[in-house]
């Protein structure tokens, strides 16, 4: 789980003198250094990877979070808004909190309805009933041979394995054991035990559920022989690339059909997805005449959106809270709702009337990389299918974005002359803007290095006034329609003295250094043209001494809002 938060860690393992917790800040492997785990023996136990919303990085706020008298610990992932209320009322009635987290009000709300008389069941209905925001959570009872947990927006799977059972918030927690999974819905809560599990509702209504064979093809992703995931993550593409072709073709035609079937589309996404979005607005007008707007899913309110909307929603992990949120906006609002995904299990996946896979296999990276070309590839291909594209030009796609990858050392020796470099600026015209606003998100959040990707024709209007000696400017010019505009815009920046890397499909005298791409189809050309931006901020990274997979302060599905 470490991928989706890395700023502290814990367990909580159940032996014979009680629950035994270890909590340590940093990743996993400073857990271990804290104390050896297989030293303790135990075969109940929880654990969580931490990314602060409430109270400081610290080991105190460090999940698990015991109840006073450590007869119960509990782990937490989401946000309750009401906690405070919760812990003046707690603290009233004695308890003692240790931690400065929203968290830990649960396990002290549990304690108290258990110790006043309630079953464990009972007292776990009213706990959630009384919690406000969103929640997935898992708590142990020392004298019990069971964990228990709850789910109210943040994702909780059950895994049933032979020789044990596991409930986590992504089957990659679970995938080396077994591939039968239960995915808990929301407002569901959950009793397990070594071999059996009940399922039942806020109110306490039993619910049948049914086991989902999960793809334990991807199995738990290594890093093999490179340094890491994202590096890994870039060179796979084209591989992602082959594979994201490799769709159903009655569910990409029925996927269409429903695309077409209500007279307005909004699409949705955020960070790199809503990127992909704004590619997706661009390829479905040009490619299939169809007119969409773009929202950023944590700026969607109902009255963007009605019953004659088709919402296309975006999102690698399928998790991420803004999108879902959207989601649910727009079934409240009898929107239909289709959806691209990575992880087939998702929550968005599973809460769309149709949902496409992007197939490109885990990607663990917090840097969306592979994930963002298959996106792109997907919706070329779908796009074409409803117009005029071809899709076969998507053929040879993934052999072109060989060619770019094979510059790979190159671009590392390229962005050495840059390291001093505080600000970045990235520019584009037409359908590359989204380029350029990914490759800037790509520097932000490898290299911790400001930057900022805008449309080149809107440099005169402001921005300009940034560039001064030595700025380095990122130019994404490919030949195509707006080539003379954008070398135009160029030019201009030269003139106040901007340090320009060209990223073309035609060399020119203007720019300081220039990464060639191979000439592809102009709606093609994003696919392409990112490729060198991942690799400029993942060398960026690396030289700045940073860890690309696990950039501070983020994490790799945001599963609050
Ligand atoms: C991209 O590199 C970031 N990890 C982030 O912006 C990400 O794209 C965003 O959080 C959306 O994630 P999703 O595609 O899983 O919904």
């Amino acid at each position: 789980m470490e991928y989706r938060g890395y700023d502290s860690a814990g367990v909580g393992i159940l032996t014979n003198d009680g629950i035994r917790v270890i909590k340590s800040v940093g990743k996993v492997n400073d857990l271990t250094n804290v104390q050896d785990l297989n030293a303790i023996s135990g075969h109940i136990g929880i654990g969580h990877t931490r990314w602060a919303t409430h109270g400081k990085v610290n080991v105190e706020n460090a999940h698990p979070h015991n109840s006073c008298h450590g007869e119960m610990s509990l782990v937490h992932n989401g946000i309750i808004s009401n906690f405070q209320q919760i812990k003046k009322e707690l603290e009233n009635d004695g308890h003692k909190f240790k931690s400065d987290t929203d968290s830990e009000v649960i396990v002290h709300l549990f304690e108290k309805y258990f110790s006043s008389g309630n079953s464990i069941k009972s007292a776990l209905l009213k706990t959630v009933n009384r919690l406000k925001g969103s929640f997935a959570f898992v708590i142990v009872l020392r004298d019990e041979e069971i964990i228990i947990g709850a789910r109210y927006g943040s994702p909780l799977i059950i895994g049933l394995g032979n020789s044990g059972s596991y409930l986590t918030s992504d089957i990659l927690g679970f995938i080396e054991f077994t591939d039968k999974a239960v995915f808990l819905e929301n407002e569901e809560v959950v009793v397990l035990g070594k071999h059996q599990f009940e399922v039942s509702d806020f109110e306490g209504n039993m619910i049948a559920k049914h086991v989902t064979q999960v793809a334990w093809e991807f199995g738990t992703p290594t890093k093999e022989k490179y340094s890491h995931f994202t590096l890994k993550e870039i060179l796979e593409q084209p591989l992602a690339l082959r594979r994201v072709l490799s769709q159903d073709k009655e569910q990409v035609e029925l996927f269409c059909k429903k695309l077409r079937s209500k007279p307005r589309v909004v699409i949705t996404g955020s960070g790199t997805s809503f990127h992909a979005g704004l590619y997706a607005h661009h390829i479905l007008k040009t490619l299939a005449k169809i007119s969409s707007d773009v929202i950023i899913s944590s700026e969607l309110y109902p009255h963007d959106i009605d019953h004659n909307t088709s919402l296309l929603v975006l999102s690698q992990s399928g998790e991420t809270a803004d999108a879902l949120k959207a989601t649910r906006i727009a079934r409240d609002a009898g929107c239909q709702v289709l959806s691209i995904v990575n992880v087939t299990g998702s929550s968005l996946a599973r809460e769309s009337d149709i949902s496409l896979p992007l197939n490109c296999g885990p990607e663990v990276g917090v840097a969306a990389t592979k994930s963002f070309t298959s996106q792109l590839a997907l919706i070329y291909l779908i796009s074409s299918r409803m117009g005029i594209g071809d899709d076969n030009m998507l053929a040879d796609i993934s052999q072109k974005v060989e060619t770019v990858l094979r510059q790979a050392k190159k671009i590392e020796r390229l962005i050495s002359g840059y390291t001093d470099a505080r600000d970045f600026y990235f520019i584009a015209r037409s359908i590359h803007i989204p380029i350029a606003l990914e490759g800037a998100l790509k520097m932000k959040e490898l290299s911790y290095v400001h930057a900022e990707g805008m449309a080149a024709g809107e440099l005169k209007h402001g921005p300009l006034a940034l560039i001064t000696q030595g700025t380095p400017v990122v130019v994404i010019n490919p030949m195509d329609d707006s080539y003379q505009d954008t070398l135009d815009n160029t030019i201009e920046l030269k003139a106040r003295g901007a340090k320009v890397i060209g990223i073309s499909t035609v060399s020119n005298e203007v720019y300081d250094d220039f990464i060639p791409i191979p000439k592809v189809h102009p709606s093609l050309s994003p696919i392409i043209e990112v490729i060198p931006l991942q690799l400029l901020a993942y060398y960026a990274a690396v030289k700045a001494g940073q860890d690309p997979d696990y950039p501070r302060n983020l994490a790799k599905s945001v599963t609050v809002n």
